[in-house]
């Protein structure tokens, strides 16, 4: 019988200084594994290490593709291998068509799909020999749907589920797999409490309260996304489990998405 087990398996996470990736990467350390964590933010991923049982931290910018490759590269040197590659990192700039820059567009896709690009381009020579590895990243239902005002955040995930579809079908002789996760909104994430209830209410002119109920009254089993529900699934499509799935964009979202 298949089962999860990660014990010894060396996991890649990006964008682990807070928020959902560093509930990933502790989740993946508790699974067993051996973890590279990676962040623009070297000292705030080197403190989260600290309290992990095995984790080595990177300063990595996914922007630059160069750097990219050197940390690959660390880290082969490192761990010999990597089984598990979590794409994680990115960030939000919210605003209408008038508000939202050329250059905060750009931005928004430079982190969240080039930046996936080169990550998965600078670590598939280490894991597409292996013959085997899982590829996961956090997308969001907004690469399913259309965003609110959120237009540059909604076309940098939907290009992602591009690329992973793409990179699915790619990598398949090699049995390597590609999947993205769909979360719903994490409404507790420091994303949400430190920046995106701030924005939201300033440009859809409420509270902040106001745009708390209005985001929990749009999902079905009536509560937040927690990062318990996105590591669940992680480590389902990291494990043998799923070995029959590539190419998936699976949503977590209470069941705000449907297809
Ligand atoms: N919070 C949500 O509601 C939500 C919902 C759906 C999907 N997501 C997705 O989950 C992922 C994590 O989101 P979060 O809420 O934890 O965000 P966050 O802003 O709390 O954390 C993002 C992390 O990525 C790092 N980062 C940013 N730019 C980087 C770069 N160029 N190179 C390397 N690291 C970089 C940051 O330093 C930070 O540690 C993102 O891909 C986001 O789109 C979040």
């Amino acid at each position: 019988m298949t089962t999860i087990n990660l014990t010894g398996k060396i996991a890649v996470v990006t964008g682990v200084s807070q928020g959902l990736g560093e509930a990933l990467a502790k989740r993946l350390d508790q699974e067993g594994c051996r973890i590279a964590a990676c962040d623009i933010n070297l000292e705030g991923v080197t403190k989260v290490c600290q309290n992990m049982n095995n984790a080595v931290p990177y300063g990595l910018d996914i922007t630059n593709y160069e750097q990219c490759v050197q940390v690959a590269q660390t880290i082969k040197d490192r761990f010999g291998r990597v089984d598990i590659l979590v794409c994680n990192a990115g960030i939000l700039k919210s605003g209408d068509i008038s508000s939202l820059s050329t250059q905060a567009f750009r931005q928004v896709i430079d982190v969240n799909l080039v930046g996936y690009f080169n990550t998965v381009k600078a670590f598939a020579p280490i894991i597409l020999p292996q013959k085997q590895g899982s590829i996961i990243q956090i997308n969001s239902k907004s690469g399913k749907v259309g965003s609110y005002k959120n237009g540059a955040y909604a076309a940098s995930k939907f290009g992602g589920i591009g690329l992973t579809q793409s990179l699915a079908l790619e990598f398949a002789e090699h049995h390597v797999r590609v999947n993205s996760i769909c979360p719903g909104n994490l409404l507790n994430s420091p994303l949400w409490v430190n920046s995106l209830f701030k924005q939201y209410a300033q440009n859809q002119n409420t509270t902040e309260e106001a745009i708390r109920e209005k985001y929990i009254n749009q999902v079905p089993l009536r509560r937040s996304c927690e990062y318990e529900d996105i590591a669940n699934m992680m480590v389902f499509l990291a494990s043998d489990l799923s070995d029959y799935m590539t190419g998936q964009a699976i949503n977590v979202t209470g069941g705000q998405v449907m297809h």
